[in-house]
């Protein structure tokens, strides 16, 4: 077997038919998640890409921590409550900040390089943060992070590594309702796993928008495995938009990290004028929703055609050598899409960001259904509230995975490989709609789900979407995708099958959360954080309230706020 950073390439001879253990995912949430779990624990990590690949590998900014000697948990819990509008939860909250400090330091001792400054951890402002209060390592700190990780993963003997490997579904024990296990697509095959535990760590769903910073693997599948599940999910209208992601024609929706903002660059509009302080009296650094909205509303009234109109970051007040020492992938990635930072200003929009929404967890990472955990993007611990504090996600994969190094499983029920059947798995005759759906699905959430929405737009688009999943749902594919019986693993005589499966798996996904994500948008009808209904403009108390889902059931749930 050789083990490489693109996962550890086990033959499919050696994949038992059970673990204590799976995590599904391997950004920060889930190599630390199974760095945690206990070594004499049998592990198998599963990841839809290379070994790393994810959001977590591409956070700029940093990471959240009171260390430094005006900061403390305190001011870090108020901050995070102020800026999830009034739906944390203040528990959840409490056990981040207090437990930020043990978090970081567990990262320096795995290796984690954060920069320093006169021998001290530096740190820099982002915004709403009260105080400077966000660790970094230039502006790749989620590669130093994920880098490490990925290589204490790779040194530890329990953790077996499936790379490329998809997870299809959750197996549910119909008897018990306990997640005994997962069903996976892996080299051409589908097979059944066991497992005492499975750990969603499946990050965010911004390719669910047609405008995203996060990376293609973001597709929400945690989040629709669960519900099919019938797990309980929570807030999931809450999306965040960040205010400046690249704007650039044929360019990727590359985010120019709030750090940029923090040093102190400028928004400006195409005349020069700065104009965050006509919308917020905290100007560039109000909370991230609030930016976002002005930018979306100055344009809105100022620009002629503004869909094609944008603003720009002037970095001019930021002295070029601390530019040159901060963002050096920001210089270097603008600098290929024909944007020299030092001559000119940054043409940046909104873009999806982060889904604040998520499989509802508890304190444990437990989610609803006994035997499945959540952890990180994936899971809604309620530290988020309706708009996320920036640098806090990445804060929050560590201090809730550690929970696990708690975790007491029992031994799995191992049972004897299956036979596989065998199937053809031709269907390039069903691909064209799929990728046709795949296609246009982006830019309808754009539309109707983006940073304004309102009622006749979410309820045009929960027409189409329903649509799409009826039609999805009679394609042949969709069968094997679900394949829903654990007594039978199979195996693809069709070279093309675990591609087009995975497409189809995907597509499936990102039609359920699109679905889950507008008639929650639709439900809520009021405005507070990432959720904007310009026909509720205001934030009504009446809806300090959860939303929770859980199959076709949408409901409030109280607040916990001990
Ligand atoms: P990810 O890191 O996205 O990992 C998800 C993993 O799950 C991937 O390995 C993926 O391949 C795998 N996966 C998904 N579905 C399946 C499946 N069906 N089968 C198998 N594997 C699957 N937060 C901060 O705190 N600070 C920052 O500076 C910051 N900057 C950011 C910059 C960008 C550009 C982006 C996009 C986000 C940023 N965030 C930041 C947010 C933060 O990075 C993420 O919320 C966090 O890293 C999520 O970690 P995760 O482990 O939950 O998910
Ligand atoms: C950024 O660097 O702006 C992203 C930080 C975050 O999303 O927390």
């Amino acid at each position: 077997m050789e083990k490489t950073l693109n996962g550890f390439k086990s033959t499919t001879a050696n994949i038992p038919a059970g673990y204590d253990a799976i995590v599904i995912g391997s950004g920060a949430a889930g190599l630390y998640a199974a760095l945690c779990l206990r070594s004499c624990y049998r592990v198998l990590l599963v990841t839809k890409s290379k070994l790393g690949v994810g959001s977590s590998k591409w956070a700029q900014g940093g990471i959240a921590a009171a260390i430094a000697t005006d900061d403390s948990p305190q001011l870090h819990l108020e901050d995070t409550l102020n800026a999830g509008a009034g739906l944390c939860d203040r528990s959840a909250v409490d056990f981040l900040a207090s437990n930020a400090y043990d978090a970081i330091a567990s990262l320096l001792d795995l290796g984690v390089d954060f920069d320093r400054k006169d021998n001290k951890l530096a740190t820099t402002l982002e915004a709403a943060h009260s105080r400077s209060r966000v660790l970094h390592s230039q502006d790749t700190t989620g590669r130093a992070i994920v880098d490490i990780l990925a290589a204490r993963v790779l040194e530890r003997p329990n953790i077996q590594i499936l790379a490329p490997a998809f997870a299809l579904n959750l197996w549910r024990d119909p008897q018990s309702d306990r997640c005994q296990g997962i069903s996976l697509l892996y080299e051409n095959q589908i097979r059944w796993l066991r497992a005492t535990a499975v750990i969603l760590a499946t990050g965010g769903g911004g390719q669910i928008f047609a405008k995203t910073t996060n990376p293609t693997v973001s597709t929400g599948d945690g989040v629709a495995l669960a519900w099919r599940a019938g797990a309980i999910l929570r807030d999931l209208e809450f999306f965040q938009f960040h205010p400046t992601a690249l704007n650039q024609p044929d360019a990727p929706h590359f985010l120019i990290s709030e750090a940029v903002r923090g040093e102190g660059a400028h928004l400006v509009d195409d005349e020069g004028r700065r104009f965050a302080f006509d919308y917020h009296p905290k100007g560039e650094l109000a909370p991230r929703d609030v930016v976002s909205r002005a930018i979306f509303n100055h344009l809105e009234k100022n620009a002629r055609d503004p869909a094609m109109a944008r603003v720009f970051l002037n970095l001019e007040a930021i002295p070029p050598e601390k530019i040159r020492h901060r963002f050096p992938n920001i210089i270097q990635t603008c600098r290929q899409w024909g944007v020299d930072v030092f001559a000119q200003p940054i043409p940046v929009a909104p873009a999806a960001h982060y889904w604040m929404g998520g499989v509802a967890v508890d304190i444990a990472n437990a989610t609803s259904l006994p035997g499945l955990y959540a952890i990180g993007e994936t899971s809604s611990t309620g530290v988020h509230g309706a708009n996320r504090l920036a640098s806090n996600s990445l804060l929050e994969c560590i201090v809730f995975a550690a929970q696990l190094q708690k975790l007491e499983l029992e031994p799995v029920d191992l049972q004897e490989p299956e036979s596989f059947g065998k199937v053809r798995g031709d269907w390039q005759g069903e691909m064209g709609e799929i990728e046709a759906i795949r296609d246009n699905l982006p830019a309808l959430m754009w539309h109707a789900a983006g940073i304004c929405r309102s009622r006749s737009a979410l309820e045009e688009a929960i027409a189409k979407v329903s649509f799409w999943r009826s039609r999805l749902a009679d394609l042949e594919i969709s069968q094997y995708c679900l394949h829903l019986s654990p007594e039978e693993n199979l195996a693809f005589e069709s070279e093309t099958a675990e591609e087009h499966l995975k497409l189809a798996a995907e597509t499936m996904n990102l039609l359920d959360i699109g679905h889950l994500i507008l008639k929650s948008a639709a439900f809520r009808t009021e405005s507070r954080g990432g959720h904007y209904r310009i026909d509720y403009p205001d934030k009504m108390d009446s809806w300090q309230v959860h939303t929770i889902v859980q199959g076709d059931r949408l409901d409030t749930a109280a607040m916990d706020n001990d």
